[in-house]
Protein backbone atom coordinates (compact mmCIF):
# COMPACT_ATOMS: atom_id res chain seq x y z
CA UNK A 1 0.00 0.00 0.00
CA UNK A 2 1.45 3.54 -0.91
CA UNK A 3 1.35 6.03 2.17
CA UNK A 4 0.32 9.39 0.75
CA UNK A 5 2.27 12.59 1.96
CA UNK A 6 0.59 16.12 2.03
CA UNK A 7 2.07 19.17 3.22
CA UNK A 8 0.89 20.25 6.53
CA UNK A 9 0.53 23.35 7.38
CA UNK A 10 0.33 24.36 11.20
CA UNK A 11 -1.68 27.53 12.43
CA UNK A 12 0.58 30.15 13.63
CA UNK A 13 -0.27 29.38 17.37
CA UNK A 14 1.49 26.20 16.86
CA UNK A 15 4.23 26.84 15.59
CA UNK A 16 4.16 29.80 18.10
CA UNK A 17 4.07 26.83 20.96
CA UNK A 18 6.73 24.72 19.24
CA UNK A 19 9.47 27.85 19.21
CA UNK A 20 8.42 28.64 22.92
CA UNK A 21 9.00 25.31 24.06
CA UNK A 22 12.63 25.29 22.07
CA UNK A 23 13.51 28.36 23.55
CA UNK A 24 12.34 26.94 27.23
CA UNK A 25 15.20 23.68 26.60
CA UNK A 26 17.31 26.37 25.63
CA UNK A 27 16.96 28.24 28.92
CA UNK A 28 17.46 25.06 31.01
CA UNK A 29 19.98 23.75 29.48
CA UNK A 30 21.73 27.22 29.44
CA UNK A 31 21.20 27.00 33.27
CA UNK A 32 22.75 23.45 33.25
CA UNK A 33 26.08 24.95 31.85
CA UNK A 34 26.43 27.67 33.97
CA UNK A 35 26.79 25.57 37.42
CA UNK A 36 30.11 24.78 35.97
CA UNK A 37 32.94 27.18 35.29
CA UNK A 38 33.75 24.97 31.97
CA UNK A 39 30.31 25.27 30.53
CA UNK A 40 29.49 28.41 31.81
CA UNK A 41 30.41 30.49 28.84
CA UNK A 42 28.38 28.29 26.06
CA UNK A 43 25.33 28.06 28.87
CA UNK A 44 25.59 31.76 28.55
CA UNK A 45 25.21 31.89 24.84
CA UNK A 46 23.17 29.34 24.04
CA UNK A 47 20.45 31.61 27.35
CA UNK A 48 21.29 33.89 24.59
CA UNK A 49 20.11 32.44 21.74
CA UNK A 50 17.27 31.26 23.45
CA UNK A 51 15.92 34.60 24.29
CA UNK A 52 16.75 35.66 20.93
CA UNK A 53 14.49 33.32 18.94
CA UNK A 54 11.93 33.95 21.89
CA UNK A 55 11.64 37.89 21.37
CA UNK A 56 12.14 36.86 17.33
CA UNK A 57 8.87 34.74 17.69
CA UNK A 58 7.30 37.44 19.80
CA UNK A 59 7.45 39.73 17.06
CA UNK A 60 6.79 38.14 14.36
CA UNK A 61 4.55 38.90 11.92
CA UNK A 62 1.23 37.81 12.93
CA UNK A 63 1.84 37.42 16.52
CA UNK A 64 1.18 41.16 17.95
CA UNK A 65 -1.44 42.70 17.02
CA UNK A 66 -0.90 46.21 18.32
CA UNK A 67 -0.36 49.56 16.46
CA UNK A 68 2.48 50.80 14.82
CA UNK A 69 3.08 53.20 17.31
CA UNK A 70 3.45 50.71 20.33
CA UNK A 71 5.55 48.59 17.72
CA UNK A 72 7.87 51.39 17.23
CA UNK A 73 7.95 52.27 21.12
CA UNK A 74 8.83 48.72 21.85
CA UNK A 75 11.56 48.88 19.40
CA UNK A 76 12.53 51.86 20.30
CA UNK A 77 13.14 50.95 23.92
CA UNK A 78 14.56 47.62 23.03
CA UNK A 79 17.32 49.76 21.06
CA UNK A 80 18.17 51.95 23.42
CA UNK A 81 18.72 49.32 26.14
CA UNK A 82 20.95 47.69 23.85
CA UNK A 83 23.00 50.58 23.49
CA UNK A 84 22.91 51.39 27.32
CA UNK A 85 23.60 47.24 28.03
CA UNK A 86 26.00 46.20 25.72
CA UNK A 87 28.81 48.80 26.36
CA UNK A 88 28.10 48.92 30.34
CA UNK A 89 28.33 45.08 29.91
CA UNK A 90 31.86 45.29 28.12
CA UNK A 91 33.56 47.92 30.59
CA UNK A 92 32.31 46.99 33.46
CA UNK A 93 35.24 46.13 35.90
CA UNK A 94 35.38 42.19 37.60
CA UNK A 95 35.08 44.31 41.39
CA UNK A 96 31.54 46.06 40.18
CA UNK A 97 29.71 42.96 38.44
CA UNK A 98 27.61 42.51 41.66
CA UNK A 99 26.37 46.34 41.39
CA UNK A 100 25.66 45.49 37.64
CA UNK A 101 23.64 42.45 38.36
CA UNK A 102 21.58 44.39 41.18
CA UNK A 103 21.05 46.89 38.39
CA UNK A 104 20.06 44.44 35.60
CA UNK A 105 17.52 42.69 37.90
CA UNK A 106 16.36 45.83 39.35
CA UNK A 107 14.99 46.57 35.40
CA UNK A 108 13.88 43.07 35.34
CA UNK A 109 11.83 43.47 38.44
CA UNK A 110 10.12 46.79 37.33
CA UNK A 111 9.53 45.92 33.61
CA UNK A 112 7.33 43.06 35.16
CA UNK A 113 5.66 44.97 38.00
CA UNK A 114 5.15 47.80 34.91
CA UNK A 115 3.37 44.70 32.67
CA UNK A 116 0.81 44.21 35.62
CA UNK A 117 -0.07 47.91 36.34
CA UNK A 118 -0.31 48.32 32.01
CA UNK A 119 -2.65 45.02 32.49
CA UNK A 120 -4.69 46.72 35.77
CA UNK A 121 -5.20 50.34 33.90
CA UNK A 122 -6.62 47.71 31.14
CA UNK A 123 -9.16 46.51 33.43
CA UNK A 124 -9.87 49.74 34.52
CA UNK A 125 -10.26 51.42 31.25
CA UNK A 126 -13.10 48.09 29.90
CA UNK A 127 -14.87 48.96 32.70
CA UNK A 128 -16.20 45.29 32.96
CA UNK A 129 -15.22 43.46 36.36
CA UNK A 130 -12.53 40.70 36.00
CA UNK A 131 -12.38 37.67 37.54
CA UNK A 132 -10.69 37.39 41.12
CA UNK A 133 -8.24 35.23 39.98
CA UNK A 134 -6.49 38.12 36.90
CA UNK A 135 -6.34 40.90 39.74
CA UNK A 136 -4.59 38.73 42.42
CA UNK A 137 -2.16 37.84 39.50
CA UNK A 138 -1.70 41.49 38.81
CA UNK A 139 -1.25 42.59 41.79
CA UNK A 140 1.29 40.32 42.81
CA UNK A 141 3.05 40.97 39.94
CA UNK A 142 2.86 44.96 40.95
CA UNK A 143 4.20 43.65 44.76
CA UNK A 144 7.10 41.29 44.03
CA UNK A 145 7.89 43.38 41.06
CA UNK A 146 8.18 46.40 42.76
CA UNK A 147 9.96 44.82 46.04
CA UNK A 148 12.67 43.63 43.70
CA UNK A 149 12.75 46.95 41.77
CA UNK A 150 13.48 48.96 44.90
CA UNK A 151 15.48 46.65 47.17
CA UNK A 152 17.86 46.18 43.92
CA UNK A 153 18.27 50.30 43.45
CA UNK A 154 19.52 50.09 46.91
CA UNK A 155 21.74 47.53 46.76
CA UNK A 156 23.46 49.08 43.48
CA UNK A 157 23.56 52.18 45.63
CA UNK A 158 25.14 50.56 48.33
CA UNK A 159 27.44 48.68 46.13
CA UNK A 160 28.42 51.78 44.13
CA UNK A 161 28.85 53.53 47.11
CA UNK A 162 26.32 56.27 46.25
CA UNK A 163 25.18 55.74 49.86
CA UNK A 164 26.51 54.04 53.28
CA UNK A 165 27.12 50.60 52.38
CA UNK A 166 27.40 49.19 56.36
CA UNK A 167 23.95 48.41 58.03
CA UNK A 168 21.95 51.22 58.40
CA UNK A 169 19.56 50.99 61.38
CA UNK A 170 17.57 53.00 63.52
CA UNK A 171 15.24 52.19 66.49
CA UNK A 172 11.96 49.54 65.82
CA UNK A 173 13.13 48.98 62.41
CA UNK A 174 11.92 45.65 62.20
CA UNK A 175 7.81 46.58 63.54
CA UNK A 176 7.91 49.53 61.39
CA UNK A 177 8.87 47.21 58.10
CA UNK A 178 6.34 44.44 59.65
CA UNK A 179 3.50 47.47 59.59
CA UNK A 180 4.72 48.48 56.09
CA UNK A 181 4.56 44.53 55.12
CA UNK A 182 0.53 44.96 57.13
CA UNK A 183 -0.07 47.74 54.75
CA UNK A 184 0.36 46.16 51.61
CA UNK A 185 -1.45 43.16 52.98
CA UNK A 186 -4.88 45.49 53.93
CA UNK A 187 -4.48 47.14 50.62
CA UNK A 188 -4.15 44.54 48.19
CA UNK A 189 -7.41 42.38 49.68
CA UNK A 190 -9.69 45.61 49.36
CA UNK A 191 -7.74 45.95 46.07
CA UNK A 192 -8.94 42.37 45.43
CA UNK A 193 -12.29 42.55 47.06
CA UNK A 194 -13.58 46.39 45.26
CA UNK A 195 -11.32 45.99 41.97
CA UNK A 196 -10.49 49.32 43.26
CA UNK A 197 -7.25 50.57 41.33
CA UNK A 198 -6.84 52.68 43.44
CA UNK A 199 -5.64 50.58 45.88
CA UNK A 200 -3.75 48.89 43.86
CA UNK A 201 -1.51 51.97 43.39
CA UNK A 202 -1.31 51.73 47.13
CA UNK A 203 -0.25 48.46 46.61
CA UNK A 204 2.47 50.19 44.52
CA UNK A 205 3.87 53.01 46.45
CA UNK A 206 4.28 50.81 49.31
CA UNK A 207 5.87 47.85 47.54
CA UNK A 208 8.39 50.24 46.60
CA UNK A 209 8.87 51.02 50.09
CA UNK A 210 9.16 48.00 51.33
CA UNK A 211 11.87 47.11 48.73
CA UNK A 212 13.98 49.52 50.38
CA UNK A 213 13.51 49.48 53.79
CA UNK A 214 13.95 46.10 53.63
CA UNK A 215 17.15 46.60 51.93
CA UNK A 216 18.53 49.16 54.21
CA UNK A 217 20.03 46.80 57.18
CA UNK A 218 21.66 45.03 55.34
CA UNK A 219 25.42 45.45 54.73
CA UNK A 220 26.76 45.60 51.64
CA UNK A 221 29.22 42.18 51.63
CA UNK A 222 25.70 40.25 52.24
CA UNK A 223 23.79 42.34 49.40
CA UNK A 224 24.75 39.66 47.29
CA UNK A 225 22.97 37.11 49.05
CA UNK A 226 19.70 39.34 48.63
CA UNK A 227 20.41 39.93 44.99
CA UNK A 228 20.32 36.65 44.79
CA UNK A 229 17.06 36.53 46.74
CA UNK A 230 15.63 39.68 44.62
CA UNK A 231 16.63 37.98 41.79
CA UNK A 232 14.49 35.09 42.75
CA UNK A 233 11.76 37.46 43.45
CA UNK A 234 12.15 39.14 39.81
CA UNK A 235 11.59 35.58 38.57
CA UNK A 236 8.09 34.91 40.15
CA UNK A 237 7.16 38.47 39.01
CA UNK A 238 7.94 37.60 35.77
CA UNK A 239 6.09 34.30 35.73
CA UNK A 240 3.11 36.54 37.69
CA UNK A 241 3.13 38.68 34.12
CA UNK A 242 2.91 35.58 32.24
CA UNK A 243 -0.04 34.00 34.12
CA UNK A 244 -1.21 37.82 33.35
CA UNK A 245 -0.56 37.84 29.69
CA UNK A 246 -1.58 34.16 29.20
CA UNK A 247 2.67 33.53 28.00
CA UNK A 248 3.36 30.10 28.84
CA UNK A 249 7.25 31.12 27.88
CA UNK A 250 7.04 33.92 30.58
CA UNK A 251 5.40 31.31 33.39
CA UNK A 252 8.80 29.07 32.98
CA UNK A 253 11.02 31.16 32.17
CA UNK A 254 10.02 33.02 35.39
CA UNK A 255 9.32 29.92 36.98
CA UNK A 256 12.98 28.88 36.62
CA UNK A 257 14.58 32.45 37.41
CA UNK A 258 12.63 31.93 40.45
CA UNK A 259 13.87 28.55 41.22
CA UNK A 260 17.27 29.16 40.31
CA UNK A 261 17.59 32.15 42.90
CA UNK A 262 16.45 30.49 45.38
CA UNK A 263 18.50 27.75 45.05
CA UNK A 264 21.59 30.16 44.97
CA UNK A 265 20.42 31.93 47.91
CA UNK A 266 20.62 28.95 49.65
CA UNK A 267 23.72 27.92 49.26
CA UNK A 268 25.54 30.84 49.46
CA UNK A 269 23.65 31.01 53.09
CA UNK A 270 24.98 27.80 53.64
CA UNK A 271 28.42 28.45 52.24
CA UNK A 272 28.74 31.13 54.58
CA UNK A 273 27.36 29.12 57.79
CA UNK A 274 24.41 31.83 58.39
CA UNK A 275 20.67 31.51 58.10
CA UNK A 276 18.86 33.20 55.93
CA UNK A 277 17.05 35.35 58.54
CA UNK A 278 20.25 36.27 60.10
CA UNK A 279 21.84 37.80 56.80
CA UNK A 280 18.78 40.00 55.96
CA UNK A 281 17.68 40.82 59.64
CA UNK A 282 20.70 41.04 62.34
CA UNK A 283 22.46 43.49 60.44
CA UNK A 284 25.65 42.01 60.22
CA UNK A 285 28.91 43.67 59.92
CA UNK A 286 26.90 47.07 61.56
CA UNK A 287 30.05 46.17 64.63
CA UNK A 288 33.45 45.57 63.87
CA UNK A 289 35.35 43.85 66.93
CA UNK A 290 39.00 43.53 65.34
CA UNK A 291 41.48 45.66 66.78
CA UNK A 292 43.31 45.25 63.72
CA UNK A 293 47.16 46.09 65.03
CA UNK A 294 49.42 43.90 64.61
CA UNK A 295 49.74 43.34 68.46
CA UNK A 296 46.39 41.91 68.36
CA UNK A 297 45.69 38.41 69.72
CA UNK A 298 46.78 37.81 73.88
CA UNK A 299 49.89 40.35 73.53
CA UNK A 300 50.93 38.00 70.47
CA UNK A 301 52.95 39.96 67.22
CA UNK A 302 52.61 39.29 63.56
CA UNK A 303 55.81 38.40 61.48
CA UNK A 304 56.54 40.42 58.48
CA UNK A 305 58.06 38.85 56.14
CA UNK A 306 60.30 40.06 52.39
CA UNK A 307 58.90 39.12 49.15
CA UNK A 308 63.12 37.56 48.63
CA UNK A 309 62.51 35.24 51.45
CA UNK A 310 58.82 34.19 50.48
CA UNK A 311 60.32 33.89 47.01
CA UNK A 312 62.48 31.55 48.03
CA UNK A 313 60.19 29.21 49.78
CA UNK A 314 58.28 29.00 47.54
CA UNK A 315 60.70 27.77 44.97
CA UNK A 316 61.55 25.31 47.17
CA UNK A 317 58.15 24.25 47.96
CA UNK A 318 56.96 20.84 46.72
CA UNK A 319 52.93 21.72 46.89
CA UNK A 320 51.91 25.52 47.34
CA UNK A 321 48.15 26.48 47.49
CA UNK A 322 47.19 29.46 46.20
CA UNK A 323 43.83 30.84 48.57
CA UNK A 324 42.29 33.90 46.75
CA UNK A 325 40.39 36.37 48.28
CA UNK A 326 38.31 39.58 47.76
CA UNK A 327 41.97 41.29 47.97
CA UNK A 328 42.67 39.56 44.96
CA UNK A 329 39.56 41.26 43.11
CA UNK A 330 40.37 44.79 44.69
CA UNK A 331 44.12 44.42 43.82
CA UNK A 332 42.93 43.04 40.12
CA UNK A 333 45.95 40.98 40.35
CA UNK A 334 44.50 37.44 38.73
CA UNK A 335 46.91 37.94 35.91
CA UNK A 336 50.14 38.36 37.92
CA UNK A 337 49.05 35.59 40.26
CA UNK A 338 48.78 32.89 37.51
CA UNK A 339 52.01 34.45 36.15
CA UNK A 340 53.63 33.07 39.49
CA UNK A 341 51.97 29.74 39.29
CA UNK A 342 53.14 29.09 36.07
CA UNK A 343 56.23 30.09 37.17
CA UNK A 344 56.63 27.52 40.12
CA UNK A 345 54.90 25.03 38.33
CA UNK A 346 57.66 25.76 35.64
CA UNK A 347 60.26 24.62 38.54
CA UNK A 348 58.23 21.74 39.17
CA UNK A 349 56.17 22.51 42.03
CA UNK A 350 52.90 21.22 42.20
CA UNK A 351 50.54 24.36 42.39
CA UNK A 352 46.57 24.46 42.81
CA UNK A 353 44.23 27.11 43.31
CA UNK A 354 41.92 26.87 46.86
CA UNK A 355 38.40 28.41 46.06
CA UNK A 356 36.04 29.39 48.78
CA UNK A 357 32.82 29.18 47.78
CA UNK A 358 31.94 32.65 49.23
CA UNK A 359 35.25 34.08 49.00
CA UNK A 360 35.10 37.73 47.29
CA UNK A 361 31.98 39.54 46.92
CA UNK A 362 29.66 37.04 44.35
CA UNK A 363 29.04 33.71 43.65
CA UNK A 364 31.88 32.42 41.28
CA UNK A 365 33.80 35.65 42.20
CA UNK A 366 37.16 33.98 42.24
CA UNK A 367 36.38 31.33 39.17
CA UNK A 368 35.10 34.48 37.05
CA UNK A 369 38.34 36.42 37.77
CA UNK A 370 40.61 33.50 37.34
CA UNK A 371 39.00 32.21 34.33
CA UNK A 372 39.48 36.16 33.11
CA UNK A 373 43.18 35.47 33.31
CA UNK A 374 42.85 32.00 31.37
CA UNK A 375 44.21 29.69 34.36
CA UNK A 376 43.08 25.69 33.31
CA UNK A 377 40.29 24.16 35.26
CA UNK A 378 41.83 21.39 36.76
CA UNK A 379 44.18 23.83 38.56
CA UNK A 380 40.97 25.38 40.44
CA UNK A 381 40.26 23.05 43.41
CA UNK A 382 36.89 23.94 45.48
CA UNK A 383 36.47 23.75 49.03
CA UNK A 384 36.11 20.21 49.43
CA UNK A 385 38.11 19.18 47.80
CA UNK A 386 41.08 21.47 48.52
CA UNK A 387 41.00 20.95 52.38
CA UNK A 388 42.09 17.36 51.99
CA UNK A 389 45.08 18.58 50.38
CA UNK A 390 46.07 20.91 53.40
CA UNK A 391 48.00 18.92 55.46
CA UNK A 392 50.45 17.85 52.40
CA UNK A 393 50.76 21.42 51.54
CA UNK A 394 54.05 23.21 52.03
CA UNK A 395 53.04 26.70 51.58
CA UNK A 396 49.61 28.15 51.84
CA UNK A 397 49.92 31.65 49.96
CA UNK A 398 46.59 33.57 50.96
CA UNK A 399 46.26 36.02 48.48
CA UNK A 400 43.62 38.85 49.79
CA UNK A 401 41.53 36.24 51.71
CA UNK A 402 40.32 36.72 55.78
CA UNK A 403 37.47 35.64 56.66
CA UNK A 404 37.64 32.44 53.86
CA UNK A 405 40.39 30.75 56.06
CA UNK A 406 39.63 32.36 59.83
CA UNK A 407 39.79 29.24 62.23
CA UNK A 408 37.44 31.27 64.67
CA UNK A 409 34.51 29.85 62.23
CA UNK A 410 35.66 26.30 63.68
CA UNK A 411 36.98 27.05 67.09
CA UNK A 412 35.41 29.92 68.71
CA UNK A 413 31.21 29.19 69.36
CA UNK A 414 29.87 32.84 69.78
CA UNK A 415 31.78 33.95 66.66
CA UNK A 416 29.89 35.55 64.46
CA UNK A 417 31.15 33.20 61.27
CA UNK A 418 31.00 30.31 63.57
CA UNK A 419 30.10 27.49 61.83
CA UNK A 420 31.37 28.72 57.94
CA UNK A 421 32.94 25.71 56.32
CA UNK A 422 36.71 27.57 55.49
CA UNK A 423 39.69 26.57 53.73
CA UNK A 424 42.42 24.91 56.48
CA UNK A 425 45.06 27.43 55.22
CA UNK A 426 45.91 26.64 59.17
CA UNK A 427 46.90 23.41 58.15
CA UNK A 428 49.59 23.92 56.09
CA UNK A 429 53.23 23.55 56.75
CA UNK A 430 53.85 27.61 56.28
CA UNK A 431 51.23 30.65 55.67
CA UNK A 432 51.85 33.32 54.31
CA UNK A 433 48.99 36.25 54.29
CA UNK A 434 49.26 38.68 51.35
CA UNK A 435 46.96 42.12 52.52
CA UNK A 436 47.63 45.78 53.12
CA UNK A 437 47.47 46.01 56.66
CA UNK A 438 46.06 44.35 59.56
CA UNK A 439 42.43 45.43 58.71
CA UNK A 440 39.87 42.69 59.24
CA UNK A 441 37.62 41.07 56.30
CA UNK A 442 34.12 41.42 55.71
CA UNK A 443 32.84 40.02 59.35
CA UNK A 444 34.64 42.82 61.07
CA UNK A 445 36.66 40.22 62.85
CA UNK A 446 40.23 39.44 64.53
CA UNK A 447 41.61 36.77 62.92
CA UNK A 448 44.14 34.67 65.17
CA UNK A 449 45.56 32.86 61.83
CA UNK A 450 47.52 35.98 61.30
CA UNK A 451 49.09 35.48 64.38
CA UNK A 452 50.26 32.10 64.25
CA UNK A 453 53.62 30.74 64.71
CA UNK A 454 53.61 29.56 61.30
CA UNK A 455 52.62 32.42 59.44
CA UNK A 456 54.10 35.43 57.99
CA UNK A 457 52.69 38.95 56.68
CA UNK A 458 53.88 40.38 52.88
CA UNK A 459 51.95 43.70 53.72
CA UNK A 460 51.27 45.48 50.27
CA UNK A 461 48.63 45.32 47.48
CA UNK A 462 48.48 42.17 46.11
CA UNK A 463 49.43 42.64 43.27
CA UNK A 464 52.88 44.99 43.81
CA UNK A 465 53.38 41.88 46.13
CA UNK A 466 53.12 39.27 43.63
CA UNK A 467 55.17 41.14 41.12
CA UNK A 468 57.65 40.65 43.45
CA UNK A 469 57.44 37.40 44.21
CA UNK A 470 57.79 36.24 40.27
CA UNK A 471 60.81 38.15 40.61
CA UNK A 472 62.17 36.53 43.53
CA UNK A 473 61.02 33.37 42.56
CA UNK A 474 62.80 33.61 39.03
CA UNK A 475 65.73 35.13 41.24
CA UNK A 476 65.92 32.03 43.58
P1 LIG B 1 37.52 39.13 53.31
O1 LIG B 1 37.39 38.32 54.53
O2 LIG B 1 36.51 40.18 53.07
O3 LIG B 1 38.99 39.76 53.35
C1 LIG B 1 39.52 40.42 52.26
C2 LIG B 1 40.92 40.87 52.65
O4 LIG B 1 41.52 41.38 51.47
C3 LIG B 1 40.91 41.98 53.67
O5 LIG B 1 41.37 41.52 54.91
C4 LIG B 1 41.82 43.06 53.06
O6 LIG B 1 42.84 43.39 53.99
C5 LIG B 1 42.44 42.35 51.85
N1 LIG B 1 42.61 43.27 50.73
C6 LIG B 1 41.76 44.18 50.25
N2 LIG B 1 42.28 44.83 49.21
C7 LIG B 1 43.53 44.31 49.02
C8 LIG B 1 44.57 44.56 48.10
N3 LIG B 1 44.47 45.51 47.15
N4 LIG B 1 45.70 43.83 48.19
C9 LIG B 1 45.83 42.89 49.14
N5 LIG B 1 44.88 42.61 50.04
C10 LIG B 1 43.73 43.31 49.98
O7 LIG B 1 37.59 38.23 51.99
P2 LIG B 1 37.29 36.69 51.76
O8 LIG B 1 38.21 35.83 52.56
O9 LIG B 1 37.25 36.54 50.30
O10 LIG B 1 35.87 36.48 52.39
C11 LIG B 1 34.69 36.96 51.78
C12 LIG B 1 33.74 37.50 52.82
O11 LIG B 1 32.64 38.13 52.16
C13 LIG B 1 33.18 36.43 53.72
O12 LIG B 1 32.97 36.92 55.01
C14 LIG B 1 31.87 36.10 53.04
O13 LIG B 1 30.93 35.53 53.92
C15 LIG B 1 31.44 37.50 52.60
N6 LIG B 1 30.46 37.43 51.51
C16 LIG B 1 30.75 36.80 50.36
C17 LIG B 1 29.77 36.69 49.40
C18 LIG B 1 30.06 35.93 48.14
S1 LIG B 1 28.81 35.32 47.35
N7 LIG B 1 31.27 35.76 47.72
C19 LIG B 1 28.52 37.27 49.57
C20 LIG B 1 28.28 37.94 50.74
C21 LIG B 1 29.27 38.02 51.71
P3 LIG B 1 43.58 44.82 53.89
O14 LIG B 1 42.51 45.85 53.89
O15 LIG B 1 44.45 44.85 55.07
O16 LIG B 1 44.37 44.81 52.62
Amino acid sequence: MMLAYSAVSFPLSTWRSAVFLVAIIGFVLALKGLSSPRHARPGNLLGAAAALLAVGMTFSAGTVNHSARNLGLAFGAMALGTAVAVPAARLVKMTAMPQMVAIFNGVGGGAAALISVTELLHIHSTGVSPATYVVVEALLGVLIGCVSFAGSAISFAKLQELMATRPIVYPAQQPINALVGAGIVALFVTAVVTGSVDYAFGVLGLSLILGAVFTLPIGGADVPVLISLLNAFTGLAVAASGFTLGNPLLIVAGTLVGASGTLLTRLMSKAMGRSLPNILFSAFGAVVTATGTAEGLEGKSVKSSTPEDVGVLLAYARKVAIIPGYGLAVAQAQHVVKELADELASRGVDVFYAIHPVAGRMPGHMNVLLAEANVPYDELKEMDEANPEMPTTDVALVVGANDTVNPAAVDTPGSPIYGMPIIHADQAEHIVFLKRSMRPGFAGIDNALLFDDKTVMLFGDAKDTLQKLVAAVKAA
